[in-house]
């Protein structure tokens, strides 16, 4: 990172991007370090903000709350960060891990889990890229899922989302080729955040947001085209994607 370094945050709340927040804030050599925090629950944002300044005197926050499903709001929201400073890192983390069940129940629940997981982390990207592309700097990390790796019938509409972003950043990853903007896609595995407290409830095995944003920061660093976080979930996931279809189909995943 440079002297002075402006990191946009979507979803700013999420717990692995605060995580990464913090990683950022911690790292040696800002002159200046601005960060600003896009979310929906301002008292939320404002505590991180907070805790950011607390753990680098350097660090300020700008914090904005917009609405994350229209078209429209996220081209005018990225319009006005935009307007304010380029950013060196956007970080798009905002999602839900919707009930499989009760969106094959209820197609209203499958559209907002579509919307939110998918539509808009990409809109909120593509809104950057142009930017960017025009100043030809920077770097879009944008938070996709292992569960986008292959549909699976434990949770297929979130993973279609997330293949979405996987097959979205994938293309703007050959669009920004041999320019200087870098286009990151994270998939994360199974994460200890808010989001999957009930999974822990039943036993699952977490990893640690520490351990997962400090892969993230590592990757967003190095500009990696694809970083899985824990690492081992390459490793599972293309075990997973070949699997040929009449095993895939007895396992109970
Ligand atoms: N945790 C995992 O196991 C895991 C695994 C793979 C991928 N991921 C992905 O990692 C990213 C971060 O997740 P996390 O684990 O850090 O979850 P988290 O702590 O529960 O955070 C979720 C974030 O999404 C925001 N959000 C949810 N619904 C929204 C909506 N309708 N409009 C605007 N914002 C909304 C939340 O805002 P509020 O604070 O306002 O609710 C919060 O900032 C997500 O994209 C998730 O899909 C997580």
């Amino acid at each position: 990172m440079t002297d002075s370094t402006r990191i946009v945050i979507i979803g700013a709340s999420s717990a692995i991007a605060e995580h990464c927040a913090r990683q950022w804030a911690g790292q040696a050599g800002h002159e200046s370090l601005q960060f600003v925090l896009l979310g929906r629950d301002q008292n939320r944002l404002n505590a991180i903000a907070g805790d950011l300044s607390v753990r680098n005197p350097a660090a300020t926050s700008q914090i904005l709350c917009a609405d994350f499903s229209r078209a429209e709001a996220i081209a005018k929201t990225v319009a006005d960060i935009v307007a304010g400073g380029t950013p060196d890192i956007v970080l798009i983390a905002h999602g839900t891990l919707p009930d499989q069940q009760l969106c094959q129940q209820d197609l209203t629940l499958a559209a907002d889990a579509m919307q939110i997981n998918g539509l808009s982390p990409v809109l909120f990207a593509e809104a950057f890229a142009g930017h960017m592309q025009a100043v030809n700097t920077g770097t879009i990390a944008i938070i996709g899922s292992v569960a986008g790796d292959r549909g699976r019938k434990s949770n297929y509409v979130y993973g279609a989302a997330k293949g979405l972003v996987s097959r979205y950043a994938q293309g703007l990853q050959h669009r920004l080729a041999g320019s200087n903007v870098k286009v990151v896609l994270i998939k994360p595995g199974p994460t200890d955040t808010p989001m999957t407290a009930h999974l822990k409830q039943d036993g699952a095995s977490l990893a640690s947001v520490e351990s997962v944003a400090a892969t993230i920061v590592r990757g967003v660093s190095k500009g990696s085209p694809v970083v899985y976080a824990p690492g081992k979930w390459w490793l599972i996931m293309m075990i997973i994607r070949h699997l040929p279809r009449f095993v895939f189909n007895k396992m109970d995943i």
